[in-house]
């Protein structure tokens, strides 16, 4: 049953495809850009409730939310799991299913700052990697890891559109062009400082 549905969920991709395309401008409009991770909770099961109602009716509406959730609170909580299969008249089995299926959705909440390092090919040949070690050695965590301050987590991305410029990560919306471990110790010092003077200010 479990794989029926995958694959109906699987064959709707299209649609779906289009309709993230939709909402992606919405999001590059500056309607839901958010440059941190949402920490409140019941603003999350706010945005939540909010996304479920909205996008419920369309066909295929299961990666819509998903992706809606994920673009809001940055994660899919496990909260989140039974209210969307409620409304989809889902399994949780199927929604769960398809949120581990598919590596983008988050199922942890993510540190405040996601640092995306590119790990393909162009990357790689100008040495992603060594990037990549010094980024792991530096924050003490690995992929899909956070740190224990929640304030970093890392995660692999596949291609960031940037190749001419490698390596590139991305931490939120923002791509960094022509890494080497230098300007990523430069850019953590810098956050942790923006981090320091924040809290100065509370
Ligand atoms: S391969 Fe890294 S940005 Fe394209």
């Amino acid at each position: 049953m479990l794989k029926i549905n995958i694959i109906s969920i699987l064959i709707t991709f299209d649609t779906v495809q289009q309709t993230l395309f939709r909402l992606n401008i919405a999001y590059k409009s500056g309607k839901h850009l958010m440059y941190k991770s949402v920490t409140d909770d019941s603003q999350d099961n706010l945005f939540i409730l909010q996304t479920i109602a909205s996008l419920k009716d369309q066909p295929g509406a299961l990666l819509p939310i998903l992706h809606e959730i994920q673009q809001l609170v940055n994660y899919i909580p496990e909260t989140a799991i039974p209210l969307i299969a409620d409304a989809l008249n889902l399994s949780r089995a199927d929604v769960h299913g398809v949120v581990s299926f598919y590596h983008h959705f988050r199922q942890t909440k993510p540190g405040e700052y996601v640092i995306q390092l590119c790990r393909a090919e162009s990357c790689q040949s100008m040495g992603a990697s060594i990037l990549e070690q010094h980024a792991r050695q530096t924050l003490g965590i690995d992929y899909h890891q956070t740190t224990d301050d929640g304030l970093f987590s890392l995660e692999p991305v596949y291609c960031l559109g940037n190749c001419a410029c490698s390596p590139s990560i991305r931490i939120a919306d923002e791509i960094y062009s022509d890494m080497n471990t230098q300007k990523f110790d430069k850019l953590l010092n810098s956050i942790l400082s923006k981090q320091k003077r924040g809290k100065a200010y509370e």
